[in-house]
């Protein structure tokens, strides 16, 4: 060793000693760097005598293993010291007591729309979705409600500016331009709901002018009222779960659908408080009816091929029914202590849990 002037026991026992990663790397760049100890022994061997250059370049491969092993040693005992040095610091103590995260809530809107869903989900309706701005196509003329028909003054409807060509864009007035929408675009038979918003320039204690509906749309061969009804008796007890709930269909009129009827449950008032199920008394809840033929044509259907029938049904009613809320406008207030009460932790689903058929 001595032949090349290097001696590697004082370097092997500093870097079995070092105490950091930074002190083993000063050693390394000390030893092994460009100007290092054991790299300038390496070019020195050129300059012994050949008797010895020999056994010196033997010597030196052997210590240069010897520090590189030393060397990986350390470095794995370094790191495995800050490892157990971590873990003792970052312990965490599982008796404290826990501070809970502020949850959020479901809000009532959404759960009931998740809820209608997986009722009619059950029955084998796929859930659309479309457009809040409609064409006046979609939304009246297609719907059988042309330009003149007195149920366009009851949409109160948000128009837009008019276009280039004199025609103007609206804010669909209900989810029924999806029925138009679906029909034009699949081949029956079909089976849709349509939850979405509906906008009607209207604003009281009652009325917002943003509110939710939900749409539902059956075409195939041979459909006929006694299916309407079943679904829809089905529906109503399966959403307020009260297997005895009575339904009646009372005739109505609406331009796309022909017989039409509107739909109530029963209930009792009693002392000014409103109870859902058997009671005497009726409370409307949906429309409903046969989809009219001119409505199928409309849609390139043949109406002596097929036959369908169409519903639609405010969320916010049924929801303030349901839930027992007693304002409309608090559903769009966005008020923290309302929506803690009303609203619906994450996990608590009853949609889930409870199968609508079952
Ligand atoms: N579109 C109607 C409304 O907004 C609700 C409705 C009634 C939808 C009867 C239908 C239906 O599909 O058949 O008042």
């Amino acid at each position: 060793m001595a032949e090349s002037g290097f001696e590697s026991a004082e370097i092997l026992g500093a870097i079995r000693e070092a105490s950091s990663a930074e002190a083993l790397e000063e050693l390394r760049i000390k030893v092994l760097g460009r100007r290092g100890s054991l790299t300038l022994a390496m070019k020195g061997l050129g300059a012994l005598p050949p008797e010895t250059r020999k056994s010196a370049g033997a010597a030196l491969n052997t210590a240069r293993e010897e520090i590189a092993t030393a060397f990986a040693e350390a470095a794995s005992r370094l790191s495995r010291a800050a490892l157990e040095q971590r873990l003792l610091a970052e312990k965490r103590d599982p008796s404290l007591p826990v501070a809970f995260a502020e949850e959020g809530r479901i809000h009532p809107i959404t759960e009931t729309i998740d809820e209608m869903i997986a009722i009619f989900g059950e029955m084998g309706f796929a859930v659309v979705e479309g457009p809040h701005i409609e064409e006046d196509f979609y939304n009246f003329t297609a719907l059988n409600i042309p330009p003149e028909h007195p149920a366009r003054q009851e949409h109160d409807t948000f128009y837009l500016p008019p276009r280039g060509d004199g025609t103007r864009l609206l804010l669909r007035t209900h989810t029924s331009p999806m029925q138009i929408r679906t029909m034009l675009k699949e081949k029956p038979p079909l089976r849709i709901i349509v939850p979405g918003r509906a906008f009607r320039c209207d604003h009281d204690a009652t009325h917002s002018p943003m509110f939710h509906q939900i749409e539902g749309l059956v075409i195939d061969r041979q459909t006929h009222m006694g299916q309407l009804k079943g679904c829809l008796v089905e529906f109503c007890r399966a959403f307020f779960g009260l297997d005895d709930l009575p339904v009646r269909f009372r005739p109505s009129y609406f331009p796309f659908t022909e017989p039409s009827a509107e739909v109530d449950i029963g209930c009792s008032r009693q002392g000014g408080e409103l109870k859902i199920g058997k009671g005497g008394e009726w409370l409307e809840i949906l429309g409903s009816g046969m989809v009219h033929p001119r409505v199928l044509q409309n849609c390139g259907i043949d109406p002596a091929l097929y036959q369908g029938f169409a519903f639609g049904m405010g969320v916010e009613r049924v929801a303030m029914l349901k839930y027992g809320i007693p304002d409309l406008r608090a559903f769009y207030e966005c008020d923290w202590r309302w929506l803690k009460h009303y609203g619906f932790l994450p996990l608590d689903i009853p949609s889930l849990v409870r199968g609508p058929l079952s």
